[in-house]
C-alpha cells in the first residue's frame, strides 16, 4: 500500500519504518530539512532501541523516503498519517496548531482520494475539525475530491516502540465508514494478527480511547507514588506493599512502581488536556485532576529529601550533587518534563551545583537544558561523583543498578545516596555504610 506518514517523530518514524518492513511503501514527510538529511542518510535524529537498522534497512530496499514536501509525500498515498506533535498550550490544552496545519496543506495540494487518519494524540472533536478544514481548502480550489478522516491513535512507548508497534496490545481504528475500516484492517493485519486485536469503533469513541488508557496509567503511577508517601510516614515498605497488592489479577504489578513521579511529553499533557477538555464540555474531571496534582508534588518529592538532609548542616547552597539520569525514564533520550530537569531547575536555584550525566540524553540535555546555571553536564557516570556531597539517582537506566558501591564510597565526600526509583536495597545500603533515601521505604 501507498502510504505517507507526516511528522518524523518518535511516532511517525517508528509506524513508517514498521509499515515498510511489512513491504508498504512509504513516504515520510517533515518540515524540519536537518531531519530529513540525516533520515535520507539512513540514520536516526532520536535514540530508539531497534529503529535506526529498521529505518536503514527499508530506505536501502526503497521502501522508505524522506522529504519535506508534502504535496509530493501525499501524491501517491492512498492513506495518510498525521504525526505531528500535540503539545500543552499555554492553558493546559491541546494544542492542534501542528495537526491543523497538515490538514490545511492537505487539503490545499490533494489531487486524487485519500483517507487520513489522525495518529497523533488529539481531543475529542479533532477529526471534525480535520475533515472541515480539508473540505474548506478543497471548496477554495473548487475541488470535489473525496476523503476520510479516522482516528488511529497510538499507544507504543518510548525505548519500546518498536517492539509495541510490531507487536501491539490492540489496534484501535475510529471510523463509522466500513471501507475504510477495510483499508486500515488491511494494513494493519500483518500487526494485529488476531481478529480480536483490532477494534473498529466511533470516531469519537477511538479519540477517547487514548486520554482514557493514557490517564488510567497516570493514575496507577500516581496512586502509587500516594502510597509510597504514606508508607514512609507509617513505617512500611512500598515495595513490599506492591507486592501485595499486585499479585491481584485485578490490580496487576505493572505500572505500579513508585518513584519522582511521570514525565514525558505524553502522560502529564495528555492528563492535562483530558481536564480540560472535560471542563470545555462543563464537567469537573476531580479524579484525573488529582493524579495531575499528586504528580505535581511527586516531582519534587526527592528534591525535598535532598533539602530536608542537608537543612541541618547548613542547607544546599555550595553543595555538590551528582545526579544519574536525565531522561524521563529509561531507554530513551527524551528529557521533555523529566522530573530530572525539575529536580535540577529548583536546586540550582537554591545555590546547589549540579554534576549530571545520562547515558544518551546527555547531548540533548545540552541542547535543551545546558544554560541553568549551577548545572554541568559531564560524559562520565564515574567523573560526576568526585568530590559530590551527595549522589543522587533520577532515572531507572540499567548501568545504574548494580554499580561498585566501594568506589562511589571513595569518590563521594560522604556516603549518602538519594535514590528516586528504588535500585537499592536500603538493608545492604545501610550495611555498606550508605546514608541512603528512597521512595516509600524506610531509610
Ligand atoms: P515529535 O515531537 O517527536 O515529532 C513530531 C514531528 O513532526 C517533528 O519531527 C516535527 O518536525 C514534525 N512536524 C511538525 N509540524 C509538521 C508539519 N506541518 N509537517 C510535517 N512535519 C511536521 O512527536 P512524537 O513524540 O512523535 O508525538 C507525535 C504525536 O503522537 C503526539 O500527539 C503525541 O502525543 C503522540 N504520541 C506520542 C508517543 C510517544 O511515545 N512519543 C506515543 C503515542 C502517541
Ligand atoms: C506512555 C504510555 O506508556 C504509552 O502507552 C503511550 O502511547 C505514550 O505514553 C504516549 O501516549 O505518548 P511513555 O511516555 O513513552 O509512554 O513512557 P512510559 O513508560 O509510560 O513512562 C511514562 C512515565 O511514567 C515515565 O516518567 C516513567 O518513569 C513513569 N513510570 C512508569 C513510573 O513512574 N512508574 C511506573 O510504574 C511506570
Amino acid at each position: 500500500m501507498n502510504v505517507c506518514i507526516v511528522g518524523t517523530g518518535y511516532v511517525g518514524l517508528v509506524s513508517a519504518a514498521c509499515f515498510a518492513e511489512m513491504g508498504n511503501d512509504i513516504c515520510c514527510v517533515d518540515v524540519n530539512p536537518k531531519v530529513v538529511e540525516t533520515l535520507r542518510a539512513g540514520r536516526i535524529h532520536i535514540f530508539e532501541p531497534g529503529l535506526e537498522d529498521l529505518v536503514k534497512r527499508n530506505t536501502e530496499q526503497g521502501r522508505l523516503h524522506f522529504t519535506t514536501d508534502l504535496a509530493e509525500g501525499i501524491s501517491t498515498a492512498q492513506v495518510v498519517f498525521v504525526a505531528v506533535g500535540t503539545p500543552c498550550g499555554e492553558d493546559g490544552s491541546c494544542d492542534l496548531q501542528y495537526v491543523e496545519a497538515v490538514a490545511r496543506e492537505v487539503g490545499q495540494c490533494m489531487t486524487s482520494p485519500k483517507i487520513v487518519v489522525d495518529k497523533s494524540t488529539v481531543p475529542v472533536g479533532t477529526a471534525d475539525r480535520v475533515r472541515a478544514i480539508i473540505a474548506e481548502e478543497l471548496a477554495k480550489r473548487n475541488e470535489d475530491i473525496s476523503f476520510d478522516v479516522v482516528s488511529n491513535p497510538e499507544f507504543l512507548k518510548e525505548g519500546d516502540a518498536v517492539n509495541d508497534f510490531m507487536k501491539p496490545d490492540r489496534v484501535i481504528v475510529g471510523t463509522e465508514n466500513e471501507e475504510t475500516a477495510t483499508v486500515l484492517k488491511t494494513l494493519y493485519a500483518p500487526f494485529a494478527r488476531s481478529r480480536e486485536k483490532l477494534i473498529v469503533m466511533g470516531v469519537r469513541s477511538a479519540e477517547m480511547t487514548k486520554y482514557a488508557a493514557n490517564c488510567m496509567l497516570a493514575t496507577k503511577i500516581s496512586f502509587i507514588n500516594e502510597v509510597a508517601n504514606i508508607c514512609e510516614r507509617v513505617g512500611a515498605n512500598v515495595t513490599e506493599v506492591r507486592a501485595g497488592i499486585g499479585s491481584d489479577s485485578r490490580i496487576g504489578y505493572s505500572f505500579i512502581y513508585p518513584g519522582v513521579g511521570y514525565g514525558g511529553s505524553c502522560f502529564p499533557k495528555d492528563v492535562k488536556a483530558l481536564i480540560g477538555t472535560a471542563k470545555e464540555y462543563g464537567y469537573e474531571a476531580k479524579l484525573i485532576q488529582s493524579v495531575d496534582d499528586v504528580n505535581n508534588v511527586q516531582k519534587g518529592v526527592l528534591a525535598e529529601k535532598i533539602k530536608a538532609y542537608f537543612e541541618p548542616q547548613g542547607g544546599v547552597a555550595g553543595r555538590t550533587l551528582a545526579m544519574w539520569g536525565i531522561a524521563f525514564k529509561a531507554n530513551t533520550d527524551d528529557i521533555r518534563e523529566a522530573s530530572a530537569v525539575r529536580i535540577i531547575r529548583e536546586l540550582t536555584s537554591l545555590g546547589m551545583k549540579i554534576r549530571a550525566f545520562d547515558p544518551v540524553a546527555n547531548e540533548r540535555a545540552r541542547e535543551e537544558v545546558g544554560d541553568i546555571e549551577g548545572l554541568e553536564i559531564m560524559d562520565s557516570q564515574e567523573a560526576v561523583l568526585e568530590g559530590a556531597d551527595a549522589l543522587a539517582v533520577v532515572t531507572d537506566w540499567n548501568q545504574f543498578r548494580n554499580p561498585d558501591f566501594g568506589k562511589i564510597k571513595e569518590q563521594l565526600k560522604a556516603p549518602i545516596v538519594f535514590d528516586g526509583r528504588n535500585l537499592y536495597d536500603p538493608a545492604a545500603m545501610g550495611e555498606a555504610g550508605f546514608a541512603y533515601f528512597s521512595i516509600g521505604r524506610q531509610p
